[in-house]
């Protein structure tokens, strides 16, 4: 099967994710009782409104309570003014000069772990490179050991490795406060393992971003040890599975359009624009969700106050109304508007970082292999979550 071919094949159940508009913007879906929103417009109208959606669904699975006790220090859940205070607390530590300062990093390690494969006929791109790499980045700029890696992707695994949707309907009620429990004890080992890490710093200081997290100071407001834990697990999860879809899915896209992929091996400034062009087009997070804390109409369907909304950023990104030739790779697309990153107030806190490392990355990449294809005869495994749309496997010839 050629890779364009492939490309046709993720996620049967949804096609909306590979560019088949559904008949209606907004929806709701009775099976999960939740709306679903796939028009650009109204996915940008639910991001834009504050005073209208809240960040915060997880209280609809647990209660008031035990959201607030378990979200404190996640930025992705907490809704204004709290988040505006959050936020000026965070950006003190993860400042865009940290950021910044990793590219000498980041392209030693892309140069180290091609070294491994570079005298082989291919290699599995996700396990050698796209998994590792911004695992060992976001790892090392918090301080805690990139060796236990194995770990983290466990954490992954459990929240993304499955085909589970978020359901709201009574039926599946019993089904889904498993998955939570076992999501929540997940999240309960990541914030031990974190607050250990930031404890440590608490006592003794290093250069790093835990320390930085445990210091930061902003009119007088400190971060406290919970909330350094879950911004520092939001960090570590958030920080590294998204760039791996990202980073192979951009390989994946060029091996689909050879010639936008020798287009940007000729003029390497079109990378950071192929990179943008092929998280438009495959979404590493397909959906964002809110809930309507009053009733509101998003285009022309009305909404009660309390139902959550899911949103198709990865069918938004394909909105023919907004981006000439949709499904077309156009590695030079500009303007881009695309809403992979988010848009708004929780627009995605790390897009510096992962497109330093997409950047770095290919050119590494280019540099050290002239030819580059997928192997046709192994094949290329999808993250199995509709709420994810990346390559979790991605073989590829070298010769
Ligand atoms: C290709 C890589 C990435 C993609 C596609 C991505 C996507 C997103 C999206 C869509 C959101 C908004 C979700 C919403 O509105 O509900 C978001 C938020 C966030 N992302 Fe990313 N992300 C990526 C990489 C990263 C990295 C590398 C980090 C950290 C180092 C990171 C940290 C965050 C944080 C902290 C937020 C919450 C921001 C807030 O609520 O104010 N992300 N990301």
């Amino acid at each position: 099967m050629t890779t364009k071919s492939l490309l046709t094949t993720i996620h049967q159940e949804f096609p909306w994710m590979r560019g088949e508009q559904p008949a209606e913007r907004v929806a709701f879906n009775e099976e999960l009782g939740m709306w679903e929103v796939f028009g650009y417009a109204e996915v940008v109208e639910v991001l834009g409104d504050n005073d209208n959606f809240s960040a915060n669904t997880l209280k609809l699975m647990v209660g008031e309570e035990a959201a607030a006790e378990f979200n404190d220090g996640n930025l992705l859940q907490t809704d204004a003014p709290e988040h505006r205070k959050l936020k000026r607390l965070l950006s003190h530590a993860f400042t865009p000069k940290t950021v910044a300062d990793l590219e000498p990093r980041i392209a030693k390690l892309a140069h180290e772990m091609l070294d491994q494969v570079q005298d082989r006929d291919g290699f599995e791109w996700v396990a050698e490179l796209a998994y590792p790499l911004p695992v060992t980045v976001i790892a090392e700029m918090l301080g805690v050991p990139s060796g236990d890696k194995d770990m983290f992707r466990s954490w992954v695994d459990e929240r993304f490795g499955n085909d589970m949707q978020l359901s709201l309907n009574p039926g599946d009620m019993e089904q889904q406060q498993a998955i939570m429990r076992r999501q929540f004890e997940m999240a309960e080992q990541l914030t031990a393992y974190m607050s250990e890490h930031a404890a440590e710093r608490r006592r003794s200081p290093r250069a790093d971003l835990l320390t930085e997290l445990v210091q930061a100071e902003v009119d007088g407001l400190r971060l406290t040890d919970r909330q350094v834990a879950t911004f520092g697990s939001l960090l570590l999860l958030a920080g590294h599975i998204t760039t791996t879809m990202m980073l192979g899915n951009t390989v994946l896209m060029l091996d689909a359009n050879p010639e936008q992929a020798a287009r940007v091996r000729a003029d390497r400034s079109l990378i950071p624009t192929a990179i943008e062009e092929s998280i438009r087009l495959l979404s590493p997070f397909a959906t964002a969700y809110r809930v309507a804390t009053a009733e509101v109409k998003i285009g022309e369907a009305v909404v009660p106050a309390g139902q959550m909304v899911r949103m198709w950023t990865a069918a938004a990104n394909r909105d023919a109304s907004v981006f000439a030739d949709p499904h077309t790779f156009d590695a030079g697309r500009d303007p881009n508007p695309h809403l992979a990153w988010g848009r708004g107030m929780h627009f995605c806190m790390g897009a510096p970082l992962a497109r330093l490392e997409g950047r770095v990355v290919l050119d590494v990449l280019f540099d050290r292999f002239p030819t580059l294809r997928v192997d046709p005869d192994r094949p290329v495994v999808f993250m199995p979550s509709p709420e994810t749309l990346g390559v979790r496997s991605l073989p590829l010839l070298t010769r």
